[in-house]
């Protein structure tokens, strides 16, 4: 350590000891060093050694600002600019002898200005304190600190009057006192202040006229007096300013005409009129303004039409006429000069939008609307290709949306709403992939929303309100993650809301009032909150927000092992026990069903036996006592006539259950299971084999009146696309029904358990899909409702045709379980139509409509009605409707096709499935009518030999 202390060491170190440091920017700042010069901050004079700046901007400092900074004797500039000081200013700071320039803007300083601060002002040139806290009125002193050139005191909280001093700071070349509580008048003698070359007053309370003398500071290049109280109108002298390259008035009440001298201010490149009370024309001389870039006249009185002189403004770029009462055409310069923001909205202009076409446009943002311009958006919108915010709002714009729109790829906001645009929202809308915000709000718009519109990935706001629109809303909308606002209120929009909807977590409001959605709104999120009136008058929208119990909440589908009827249950992965999210429930329905199933095998074969022994002994007068021996078997006592079971044919004939009739209904023999019994094959005597069902719900059957009432109804029915029943056995306790043995298997088995190499042909497919369809209008013409559809009950015969089984036995059950027996074996499979889950919905032979709706959309995808996956239920029906609203359903078609069908009767049969699925049941057709339109989409070519049968 050398001699004595060097006093910039020690200033420097008091300094610091007055303030913290969080950051720990002055760590280099040593006590034990000779000299600071190479501490962080520190400029030296190479010369002297001394210091000659400290420059500490944005250090995150804050304390006071000490009196250690007294000591630095040869300092010239001092910057402390964004820190985090507080406290008041030393006046003492404007002593030191080099001190140039200060800089302490963006701190915390507050307190008034010391007036000695520039009373005692030595060699200061510039001064800022912008963006403190300081208060009070500028010190009156102020005018004595004559070496000034650059004084900023913007943005504080000072108030009080303009100190007439300041015209004494004849040196000031730069004076900025924006952004404070200023008031008063501008005082006089400002002219003399001949270096000035820029003033901001901006931003205060100032009032009375702009001082007469204003002229005089010919080297003017900057004036900003916007946001102020002033009025009067512009002194004449303002057109000496001839250097005046900025001159900003805006938000004032300035008034009277826009003097022509205006056009003599050749340097003006802004020229701010904007908020005032001007009136009268534009003035012509507005095209002498040739370097002007920024015309800003917007929200004054100005009357007549824009000039056609402003199209020699070469250097405009932007001009804002907006909320005047202009009136005319748009004039030809408006898409020439090359402008990047073209604003003319709330105006009186008319007639209709013309854009030549010039492909360079640099046009960034063009609003015209609240005018009353007509006529058609011009389709060469499209070549301007920079443009980002188009607003046509408010105007009588007619005809359609122009597809070019799809060529806008910056355009970040599209406004048309308030037109009378019609057509449909262009599909093309999905290519303005920059879109954030789109309104269409009451136009008259047709059509549905483009699924498209799932690719403007930054949209945050869409409004289609107040149109025509029709269809549902497209899943894709559910992409979009940033959509705040949704309002599709008053259209004529049909369908579900997509469930994905409740994804769109920034949404802030969701308005589908006035249209004819059905179904349950998404839950979770936005939609647990979702206001009454966003949702009101759409009559088919069910859930608790409307009120009205949901036909459609049904629970997710019950798991039931649907292998039931397959021999070898686990060979199924995807329903396989093991994977299935309920099994709780599996095991309370399905085990009593096995359970129940085995018991029975048992005592079946002893029954057969029996049955057996009674048909022989029928013929030979003698046989109650096997009779009796068998039903006593099962429960009743012996002996009574009452008890006896008795076998019908319906053909008459007696059946002869010849071939080994103890092995008869082993398990080897059995063909199936479901929810009404279980089926086991046998062999008549004349070889003819037979299907025979044990009813396994025996105990819910009826009486016996009612079952053979209900039976003999069936037994009746006869068509080639039903499996013909051909007879039952009665007892109170065992029933069995004798049905036509069909040899192919069942329609599960081929569309779920086969090979590419012999999996049905389309052909088969359409085939079977029609021989069901006839087979249910036959039954729904015979008032029998089959209740029980799904693919292992339709079997498919040696020529592969359908057979469809299982018919009508759901009425052989009291009211109550058949309700209970059809809605959970059928919902596990998604078969079941869903007003099965209202028990108060009378049911009709829609729910066949509804099942076969599913079963044509299994045969055709060979997919399964409901998918269990993992941790997720896939309902089928969902999958290929969404499918469909994509324009992709082909890719649904069973890939084991390989790609052999026609396109042509793949998409209508489709779509006829899902319309058969429709939730409301009177949306569904007539099996009859589905029999007919299935015949008409049949491909002529394909299949001329096919008539109505
Ligand atoms: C004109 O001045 C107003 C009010 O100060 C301001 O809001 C507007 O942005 C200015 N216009 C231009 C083009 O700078
Ligand atoms: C379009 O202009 C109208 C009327 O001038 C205005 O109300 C609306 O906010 C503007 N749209 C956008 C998106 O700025
Ligand atoms: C939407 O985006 C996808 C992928 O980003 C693209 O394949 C598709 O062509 C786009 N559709 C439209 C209409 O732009
Ligand atoms: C958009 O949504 C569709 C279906 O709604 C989906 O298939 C697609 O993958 C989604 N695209 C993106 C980019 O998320
Ligand atoms: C939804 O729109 C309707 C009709 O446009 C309107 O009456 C209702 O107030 C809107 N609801 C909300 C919550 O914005």
């Amino acid at each position: 350590m050398s001699g004595a202390l060097n006093d910039d060491v020690l200033g420097l170190i008091v300094f610091k000891a007055d303030l913290q440091d969080p950051a720990s920017k002055l760590t280099s700042w040593n006590e034990d060093d000779n000299d600071p010069c190479s501490w962080t901050g520190v400029t030296c004079s190479p010369r002297t050694n001394r210091v000659t700046e400290l420059n500490l901007d944005g250090f995150s400092l804050s304390g006071k600002i000490g009196r250690g900074l007294l000591q630095l004797q040869s300092l010239q500039k001092l910057s402390l600019s964004k820190n985090n000081f507080s406290g008041s200013l030393n006046p003492n700071l404007s002593r030191l002898e080099s001190l140039w320039t200060v800089d302490l803007s963006e701190n915390n300083l507050s307190d008034s200005i010391p007036d000695d601060f520039f009373r005692q002002c030595r060699s200061l040139r510039t001064i800022s304190l912008a963006n403190n806290a300081f208060s009070g009125e500028i010190p009156p002193g102020v005018g004595s600190c004559s070496t000034l050139a650059e004084l900023n005191i913007s943005s504080n909280r000072l108030s009080g009057r303009l100190p007439s001093g300041l015209w004494s700071l004849y040196g000031l070349r730069s004076l900025d006192l924006s952004g404070n509580s200023l008031s008063g008048d501008i005082p006089m003698g400002i002219s003399r202040l001949y270096n000035l070359r820029a003033i901001d007053l901006g931003g205060n309370r100032l009032s009375g006229g702009l001082p007469d003398d204003i002229g005089g500071c010919s080297l003017l290049k900057s004036l900003d007096l916007s946001e102020n109280l002033l009025a009067g109108k512009l002194p004449e002298t303002l057109q000496k300013l001839s250097m005046c390259s900025y001159l900003s008035l805006g938000s004032n009440s300035f008034s009277g005409e826009v003097p022509t001298w205006i056009g003599e201010m050749k340097s003006l490149e802004t020229l701010n009129l904007s908020s005032n009370g001007f009136s009268g024309q534009v003035p012509d001389s507005i095209g002498n303004l040739q370097v002007v870039k920024r015309l800003d006249f917007s929200r004054n009185n100005f009357t007549g039409s824009l000039p056609e002189s402003i199209g020699i403004c070469k250097s405009l770029l932007e001009v804002d006429f907006s909320q005047n009462s202009l009136t005319g055409d748009l004039p030809t310069w408006i898409f020439e000069l090359g402008l990047q923001s073209i604003s003319i909205s709330g105006n009186k202009m008319s007639g209709s939008i013309q854009i030549p076409i010039t492909t360079d446009q640099a046009l960034r943002i063009l609003d015209l609307s609240s005018n009353g311009f007509s006529g058609g958006i011009p389709v060469d919108m499209g070549n301007i290709h920079g443009l980002q915010f188009l607003n046509l709002s408010w105007n009588s714009l007619s005809g359609s949306i122009p597809a070019s729109v799809g060529e806008l790829k910056s355009l970040q906001v599209l406004d048309l709403n308030g037109n009378r645009l019609n057509g449909s929202i262009p599909p093309e809308i999905g290519e303005a992939v920059s879109l954030n915000e789109l309104n269409l709000h009451k136009n008259s718009l047709t059509g549905g929303i483009p699924t498209q519109i799932g690719n403007c990935s930054s949209l945050t706001s869409l409004i289609l309100s107040q149109n025509n629109l029709t269809g549902p809303i497209p899943s894709t909308l559910a992409n979009l993650t940033n959509l705040q606002t949704i309002d599709l209120s008053r259209n004529k929009l049909t369908g579900t809301l997509p469930k994905q909807l409740s994804n769109l977590l920034h949404l802030l409001s969701f308005n589908i009032s006035h249209n004819l959605f059905s179904g349950d709104l998404p839950a979770g999120n936005f939609f647990d909150t979702i206001p009454p009136s966003s949702i009101s008058d759409n009559p088919g929208l069910c859930g608790s927000l409307v009120n009205r119990s949901c036909p459609a909440v049904l629970p997710k589908p019950i798991v039931l092992n649907p292998n039931s009827s397959s021999p070898n249950p686990s060979s199924n992965s995807a329903f396989s026990p093991g994977k299935l999210r309920h099994k709780k429930i599996i095991l309370s329905i399905s085990t009593l069903i096995a359970i129940g199933a085995a018991a029975l095998i048992m005592l079946g074969v002893f029954t057969i036996t029996v049955l057996n022994l009674r048909v022989r002994a029928a013929a030979t007068s003698q046989s109650a006592a096997a009779l009796v021996l068998s039903d006593g078997y099962y429960s009743h006592s012996p002996g009574t006539e009452a008890d006896s079971g008795k076998l019908v044919m319906f053909s008459g004939n007696d059946p002869d259950f010849s071939a080994g009739a103890h092995a008869i209904l082993n398990k080897d023999c059995e063909l199936g299971r479901g929810g009404f019994g279980t089926v086991y094959k046998t062999i008549l005597r004349g070889g003819r084999p037979v299907a025979i069902k044990k009813l396994t719900v025996s105990s819910l059957v009826k009486s016996q009146e009612d079952f053979e009432r209900e039976v003999k109804k069936l037994g009746k029915v006869r068509h080639p696309n039903l499996v013909t029943l051909e007879g039952y056995y009665w007892t109170p306790s065992l029933q069995l029904l004798i049905y036509e043995f069909v040899s192919g298997g069942n329609l599960y088995r081929h569309l779920h358990e086969s090979s590419a190499s012999n999996s049905l042909s389309w052909r088969e497919r359409f085939d079977i899909i029609l021989g069901i369809a006839r087979s249910l209008a036959h039954l729904h013409r015979l008032n029998i409702i089959h209740y029980n559809l799904k693919s292992s009950n339709i079997l498919i015969d040696g020529s592969r045709d359908a057979k469809v089984g299982d018919y009508g036995l759901a009425n052989l059950l009291p009211m109550l379980d058949r309700y209970v027996l059809s809605s959970k074996v059928q919902s596990a499979l998604g078969y079941m139509a869903p007003e099965f889950a209202c028990r108060t919905v009378k049911i009709t032979e829609k729910c066949d409509v509804y099942g076969f709706g599913v079963l044509v959309l299994e045969i055709i995808t060979g997919r399964r009605p409901v998918e269990y996956m993992e941790d997720d239920v896939v309902v089928l029906c969902d999958v290929v409707r969404g499918a469909l609203e994509e324009g992709r359903v082909e890719e649904c078609v069973d890939g084991r096709l390989g790609g052999k069908f026609p396109v042509e009767e793949a998409v209508p049969v489709v779509k006829l499935g899902l319309i058969c699925t429709s939730q409301v049941p009177s949306n569904r057709p007539d099996m009859a009518e589905v029999a007919n339109i299935l015949q008409l989409i049949r491909c002529p070519l394909n299949g001329p030999e096919e008539e109505l049968s």
